[in-house]
């Protein structure tokens, strides 16, 4: 029992390593991004140029940001005794986030919709961590559906587990990418829209601090000839501890 410690404790530190040097690795590509800008910036000749070179200056600066936090929360959603499990409706969460997202789906001019289930759907959940994995799942759809698609959160309970569903009408996602895509770092070969490859290895992460399940699936729809993808998370619905029957 102690040699499958150690070896759990050692397979531990050597993903911790991986991880960091991974993350170095990720940053450095925006860091050398951002001095070019600089350095470009430098060298304009008018204001006007020199505006244009700033702007781009300051995107860059935003989207090294959204990778610094991203790498934090991996980090932090990694470590158990960081998170604590409380009874959470998802039902909520999830419309409050996907309210946030609809300025820019009307921008992109998606249809971004949400579908909830009448009562709260409660779970044993961490909140902030439910957030950011609906985020990434959201900022997905919008990221890689055509303007003009088609995005619905839906929340609903069945068969006594708490479902949570993203469904767009976009490009899909090949089966035989549907494991590696929640790889850190993995992006499908071809994916245009900037990005970290993140985003999905973050959704496990979290799910599994829920004992929740993932999965990726087909979404055919009318409003488009794409395959859609729908990305479904079933958690186990909220139980109170044992601990607080007895009083
Ligand atoms: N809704 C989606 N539709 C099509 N492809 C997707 C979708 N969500 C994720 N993908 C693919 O999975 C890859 C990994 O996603 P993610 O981990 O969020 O990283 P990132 O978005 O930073 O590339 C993406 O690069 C993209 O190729
Ligand atoms: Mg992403």
């Amino acid at each position: 029992a102690m040699n499958d410690l150690l070896d759990r404790l050692s397979a531990n530190v050597q993903a911790q390593r991986r991880f960091v040097a991974d993350a170095a690795h990720q940053l450095k590509t925006p860091l050398a991004g951002l001095r070019t800008q600089a350095e470009l910036a430098l060298r304009d000749a008018s204001p006007e140029e020199m505006q244009s070179s700033l702007r781009q200056l300051v995107t860059g600066s935003e989207r090294a940001t959204r990778l610094v936090n991203q790498l934090l929360l991996l980090a932090r959603a990694e470590n158990p005794s960081a998170i604590g499990l409380t009874r959470t409706d998802i039902n909520a969460i999830a419309y409050e986030q996907t309210m946030h997202w609809v300025p820019l789906a009307l921008s992109l001019n998606t249809d971004l919709g949400f579908e909830g289930a009448d009562t709260p759907v409660e779970i044993n959940g961490n909140p902030l961590l439910l957030a950011e994995l609906l985020n990434n799942l959201v900022d997905n759809a919008l990221r890689y559906t055509p303007r003009g698609g088609h995005i619905t959160v839906r929340v609903l309970q069945a068969d006594g587990q708490g479902i949570l569903e993203v469904e767009d009408s976009g490009p899909g996602i090949a089966p035989d990418e549907r494991e590696r895509v929640f790889d850190r770092f993995y992006r499908v070969l071809g994916t245009t829209s900037d990005g970290s490859g993140l985003g999905l290895a973050i959704v496990r992460e979290i799910t599994q601090k829920h004992q929740a399940n993932v999965e990726i699936g087909d979404h055919p729809t009318e409003h488009s000839d794409l395959p859609g993808t729908r990305i479904r998370v079933v958690f186990p619905l909220y139980t109170p501890p044992p601990d607080t029957l007895d009083s």
